[in-house]
């Protein structure tokens, strides 16, 4: 039974954090297992064979943790890895990518998408294949933004600083078409106020992890088993690869909430 065994998130660090937010409210019976793979962020320099390998591991650990659904909450490896995976394991594994090109077809009015990701996930063209396999008419402009992450990462999402430098990251977007952005980095969600006084009321901000979580609660619409419908706080786990005091300090930060002890593990 699926639905009764903990879902695994994972993601290269804080960013897959946006993704267990929506889940804990969307699926509150749910246990969460997170691996934040943080000794190895950031993954948007990485290379396709290097992200396959990483969520790779990371897979393999959930699944010894006995996750039964793995959401992969990282568009880099939800960009070059997800079919790899999918077909090496036989748990439902659901990314971020085809989700958000749905959230964005569905919300754009002119059929011009923006979408902001890291590198690695610009290089793979992975949301413009989504959207032009959904419909081959959209016009989709990738933008990526490498000082994105390290910001989330020390903690710095607010202030001048930061907003100078979406500013000048963004700066390519203007005069473009796009009516709709896809945040397609789950760590941008942290950076959305600022990208939004940027770029304007004019375009709508698609955070795909809306429809992700969507897609992860159709496996728990059946009856809950009785003895997982009272998760509490302390029951989630929290691992990283990296320093733990660090991710406990800024993942409370960033989520607004207490995370039980994080702690440390080698995949
Ligand atoms: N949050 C991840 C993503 O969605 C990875 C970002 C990074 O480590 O560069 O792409």
């Amino acid at each position: 039974m699926l639905n009764s065994k903990p879902i695994g998130i994972f993601d290269s660090g804080l960013g897959g954090l946006s993704v267990v937010e929506k889940i804990f409210v969307k699926i509150p019976q749910a246990k969460i297992v997170y691996l934040g793979d943080t000794a190895r962020v950031p993954y948007g320099g990485r290379t396709a064979e290097e992200l396959r390998s990483f969520a790779d591991d990371i897979t393999h650990f959930l699944l010894s943790k006995d996750c039964g659904i793995i959401v992969d909450a990282c568009n880099s490896t939800s960009a070059v890895a997800l079919d790899f995976l999918q077909q090496k394991y036989s748990n439902p594994i659901i990314g971020v990518i085809e989700p958000g090109v749905r959230a964005a077809l569905d919300t754009t009015r002119n059929g011009c998408i923006g979408v902001i990701a890291t590198e690695a996930t610009v290089k793979s063209g992975a949301h413009k294949k989504a959207a032009q396999e959904l419909d081959p008419g959209i016009t989709m402009i990738s933008l990526a933004c490498p000082d994105f992450v390290p910001l989330v990462e020390t903690g710095e999402v607010t202030g001048e600083r930061t907003f100078n430098i979406v500013k000048r990251t963004l700066e390519p977007l203007k005069g473009t078409n796009i009516d709709t952005l896809i945040l397609g980095c789950t760590h941008y969600p942290y950076l959305s106020e600022l990208i939004k006084e940027v770029i304007g009321e004019g375009i709508t901000l698609v955070d795909p992890a809306h429809e992700t979580t969507k897609e992860t609660a159709k496996y728990f619409l059946q009856k809950v088993p009785e003895e997982n419908s009272k998760i509490k706080a302390e029951d989630h786990e929290f691992y990283v690869t990296g320093n733990p005091e660090h991710f406990q300090r800024l993942g409370e930060v960033l989520m607004g909430r207490k995370l039980p002890l994080v702690k440390k593990v080698n995949t």
